[in-house]
């Protein structure tokens, strides 16, 4: 058995872990996240996150498109360069990968899982419809790099895991898996659980139900990835995630009620987050 150690996230400990920004940075020293995101229909899922990633701070953004949805994106996020993914691209240019958000279940993005596994050994977030395919072709499994971040949701835990009866032994399940795939398991959720490969675990105390709403999750896949980008350790990158993306839906508060509340409005408040622990 694994002797487990949970620690709540403070805000003292979170001021530690920040990166303050090197007055001498230029695009090139803070990264280049690709992003791998959204299908017809889902475009907002790769929107929200690439908004969200710029916002966070990523030098570079690229996002992984299907060819109808890069006029849309190079319309809406002016900052961020588009690939199309169904054609061949180099990996290697990148300093992470996030993959994940409205990207589809399909063959083409079964196939782009594999490849992406395969080629990339940097740390890479793994989110919503990655994780599903996963879970579809167990052994994908194998190929998660260590040290990946995974930000499944409750549904998405048990379709990867197995079904569990409730969050305790969800939490239990998660450190075990984090351990075996010597990856981070963001366990999503109203007190966000962080599983380590080392067994520990920590547990979230910001945010609040204003992110009950299709698009918060998205919004934590982009701001994961740009902290990976800006050198992060993804243990760092998930702890400081989680925190700053429910302090920037508390600041949000201030103008906004839990029910008016939505992804975007998370994606303008990361720079009260940041306010906050600068
Ligand atoms: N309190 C605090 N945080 C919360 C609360 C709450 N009551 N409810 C949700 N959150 C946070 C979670 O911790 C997580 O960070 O909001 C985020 C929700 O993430 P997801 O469940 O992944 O939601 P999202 O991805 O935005 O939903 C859209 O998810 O199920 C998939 O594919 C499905 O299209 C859907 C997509
Ligand atoms: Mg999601």
């Amino acid at each position: 058995t694994i002797q487990t150690k949970y620690t709540i996230l403070s805000r003292s400990f979170i001021n530690l872990i920040y990166k303050k920004r090197n007055a001498f940075a230029h695009k090139g020293s803070n990264g280049h996240c690709l992003l791998l995101a959204g299908s017809f229909g889902k475009t907002g899922a790769a929107i929200l996150a690439a908004k969200a990633c710029l916002r966070t701070g990523t030098g570079l953004l690229t996002v992984g498109l299907t060819q109808e949805n890069i006029p849309i994106m190079q319309t809406v996020v002016p900052e961020a360069m588009c690939i199309n993914r169904e054609q061949a691209f180099d990996t290697t240019i990148y300093t992470t990968i996030a993959i994940g958000p409205g990207l589809g279940i399909n063959e083409a993005n079964t196939q782009l899982m594999m490849s992406v596994l395969q080629a990339f050994r940097a740390p890479i977030v793994l989110d919503a419809d990655a994780i599903t395919i996963i879970a579809n072709y167990p052994v994908l499994k194998n190929f998660i790099p260590k040290g990946a971040i995974l930000t499944p949701h409750p549904k998405e835990f048990d379709r990867l895991f197995g079904k569990t009866g409730n969050d305790v032994e969800r939490i239990e399940k998660a450190i075990l898996n984090a351990a075996n795939l010597q990856c981070y398991i963001i366990l999503k959720g109203h007190h966000t659980f962080i599983a380590c490969p080392d067994g520990s675990g920590y547990f979230n105390n910001t945010g609040n139900a204003g992110l009950a709403k299709g698009g918060s999750g998205d919004v934590l896949t982009g701001m994961l990835a740009a902290l990976l980008a800006q050198g992060y350790t993804p243990l760092h990158a998930a702890l400081f995630g989680v925190y700053l993306h429910g302090l920037a839906a508390d600041t949000a508060l201030a103008s906004q009620s839990m029910e008016s509340m939505i992804a975007t409005d998370l994606i303008e408040h990361i720079s009260t987050a940041y306010y906050e622990i600068n």
